[in-house]
């Protein structure tokens, strides 16, 4: 879910379903607004996204503030009742919330049992709760924090009081949530990206602080009351050009096209004048230091660390255990005695990696966050941080972002190998300055990947994806890609396993789409592809220059042997993408999902 608030002398409607439109990324099913004037509060829901929010919100009326929010459901179906801002029984107090209150029905019954509950969300039950409390207490800051106080679970929350035209109540907790700083006004967002309009200064704010936000000021307060002091804002290094889609139809199709400029802002960024891998001493020293690595991430993220372990282990011999973020916090390996952390994520907000990196920080053990965002939660937790550098990614569906995640993994494992004096033949520079230009000269081959999706994908309702090694990670990144975003059933497969039962599914006209890119394994996959076939598959071979046969669909052009799947990828991206777009699903913001998933 998106937070966004404003409190300044502009009419506020305008500024909030803006900041909500670039915070649609982070769920899309329900949206709303509330803003006050004159004692009075004006809401505005809707299920559905923002652009049917805008429709629906009465353009007549005038407000300097207000909240807004936009849903990913997890209490309650998506609806408008459902629907964030949720009001408090007098309607005085006005909230959205992003989080999950793990305690909202001990609360409900031990301090709302006169309450009658107009929605199945956790976040009315903190509504609710501040009302009863200022009934008690008679003090909104005060009540606001004890609320605070008793709840347990993540939040990002932002409170309008019909009865004060002059502040907004904040508080947060394991969600993010970032203060904007303006002349005259100041805001409140989820992320920098939603306020960048009005502002690009931002001040972080800690769990369990809680903000009293004004037009001239801004008072960070803790849980007890105490006054924060001292608080430096940041720049958000942002341009506005960055977020938009510009000439581009969706923006997945522009951050296919980006990959290549990626990769070349990678190999700037991780090499000095020398020509030398540059790169923070400390997380070097960390890698040396360890005897075991341990990746932690979901999705995508999960996929660029199988290969991400293919890399550590090849180049700098070092053990890696690539685990899904959400099943390792109640099933942990047994660890070994040197353990590093890795945790993988393009948003840096995934819950589900920050609760396995709250558990082992706990433990004592050392962690590195890849990230695309630097100043996220997961990078600020962790001891270390490496940049992916791949700009903002807004489609739901992530493909820039791993491309730069396998890139940045491939020079830390090479970078590593360096540090133990293990003598490479191999120059991650060059030889990703080679995969950019494959990469060029693949996306400007659309046509082509359209055709295939045609042909391949028009009407059916499954897909296989096989490959053997590496290119079995990448069958499996192709298979989630296509799923997203076409919601054609798609699985990834290693190619010598189908035929132990999964080949039972394959008919008449099924897909397989095979990769044959490594020299080692391209008779067994080719034999796998023979195997589909006989049984009536619709084989569509995607392989690499050098390896290529007869009746191949598409051909890659040559790179290194290992950074293979940086590659191989694009085709996959293009082929969902363009399946997608066949079947008008909407590529961008697919059903169901999100983009950063900030619940556990
Ligand atoms: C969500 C997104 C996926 C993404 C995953 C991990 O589920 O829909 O595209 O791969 O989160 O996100 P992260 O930001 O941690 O890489």
């Amino acid at each position: 879910c998106g937070i966004v608030g404003y409190i300044g002398y502009d009419d506020s409607k305008e500024i909030l379903l803006k900041g909500l439109e670039k915070l649609e990324y982070r769920g899309y099913d329900s949206a709303g607004i509330a803003t006050l004037s004159d004692k009075d509060v004006y809401i505005s829901k809707v299920k559905g996204r923002i652009a049917q929010l805008r429709e629906a919100v009465d353009s007549n009326v005038k407000a300097t503030l207000g909240i807004g929010h936009t849903r990913w459901a997890t209490h309650g179906p998506p609806s408008q009742e459902n629907a964030h801002p949720h009001q408090s029984q007098s309607g005085r107090f006005n909230i959205v919330h992003n989080g999950v209150i793990e305690n909202y029905l001990e609360v409900r019954d031990e301090y709302l049992s006169n309450v009658e509950l107009k929605s199945q969300t956790d976040t009315e039950i903190i509504v609710q709760l501040i009302e009863v409390l200022y009934n008690e207490m008679k003090d909104v800051a005060a009540a606001f924090r004890k609320a605070v106080e008793l709840l347990k679970g993540s939040y990002a929350i932002a409170l309008i009081d019909a009865e004060d035209e002059d502040t907004i109540y904040i508080a947060k907790n394991k969600s993010p949530l970032l203060v904007g700083l303006g002349d005259g006004f100041n805001v409140v967002a989820s992320d920098s990206m939603a306020m960048l309009q009005v502002t690009d200064q931002y001040l972080e704010l800690m769990d369990k602080e809680t903000v009293l936000l004004r037009r001239e000021s801004v008072e960070i307060l803790k849980l007890d009351g105490s006054v924060v002091e001292e608080r430096e804002p940041f720049t958000a290094e942002l341009n506005e050009s960055d977020i938009e889609k510009g000439t581009y139809p969706h923006f997945m199709l522009k951050e296919i096209d980006e990959q290549p400029l990626v990769l070349r802002r990678i190999i700037q960024e991780y090499q000095n004048e020398d020509n030398e891998i540059k790169l923070d001493p400390d997380v070097r020293q960390a890698m040396k230091d360890c005897d075991r690595i341990y990746i932690i991430a979901a999705g995508t993220s999960y996929h660029a660390g199988l290969i991400g372990k293919q890399f550590i282990e090849k180049f700098a011999k070092i053990p890696v255990e690539v685990h899904v973020a959400s099943e390792f916090s109640y099933n942990m390996p047994l660890l070994s005695e040197k353990p590093l952390f890795v945790y993988i994520s393009q948003s840096g907000e995934t819950a589900d990696s920050r609760a396995v990196l709250v558990q082992t920080k706990e433990l004592g053990h050392p962690a590195l966050t890849i990230t695309n965002v630097p100043g996220s939660t997961l990078s600020r937790e962790a001891d270390y941080t490496l940049h992916l550098h791949a700009g903002p990614e807004i489609a739901v569906a992530s493909t820039k972002a791993y491309t730069a995640q396998m890139a940045v993994l491939a020079i830390l494992g090479v970078d590593t190998a360096n540090a133990k004096g293990i003598d490479l033949a191999f120059d991650p520079m060059q030889e990703l300055a080679i995969v950019a230009n494959a990469m060029e000269a693949m996306a400007d081959q659309k046509e082509v990947f359209e055709d295939l999706a045609h042909e391949f994908l028009e009407t059916t309702r499954n897909c296989f994806f096989i490959g053997r090694s590496i290119d079995y990670y990448v069958g499996v990144e192709g298979a989630l890609k296509l799923k997203e975003i076409s919601y054609i059933q798609a699985e990834g497969f290693a190619g010598g396993e189908l035929k132990h039962g999964t080949i039972a599914l394959i008919e008449e006209e099924t897909p397989v789409i095979a990769l044959a890119t490594q020299a080692a394994v391209n008779d067994s996959i080719r034999g796998n592809v023979q195997e589909v076939i006989a049984r009536g598959a619709n084989a569509c071979v995607i392989s690499m220059k050098g390896l290529e046969k007869d009746g191949d669909s598409f051909v890659l052009p040559k790179v290194h042997e290992l950074l293979t799947p940086i590659v191989s990828v694009l085709p996959l991206q293009l082929i969902s993408y363009y399946a997608a777009l066949h079947r008008d699903c909407d590529v961008d913001k697919p059903r169901n999902l999100a983009k950063s998933v900030t619940v556990e």
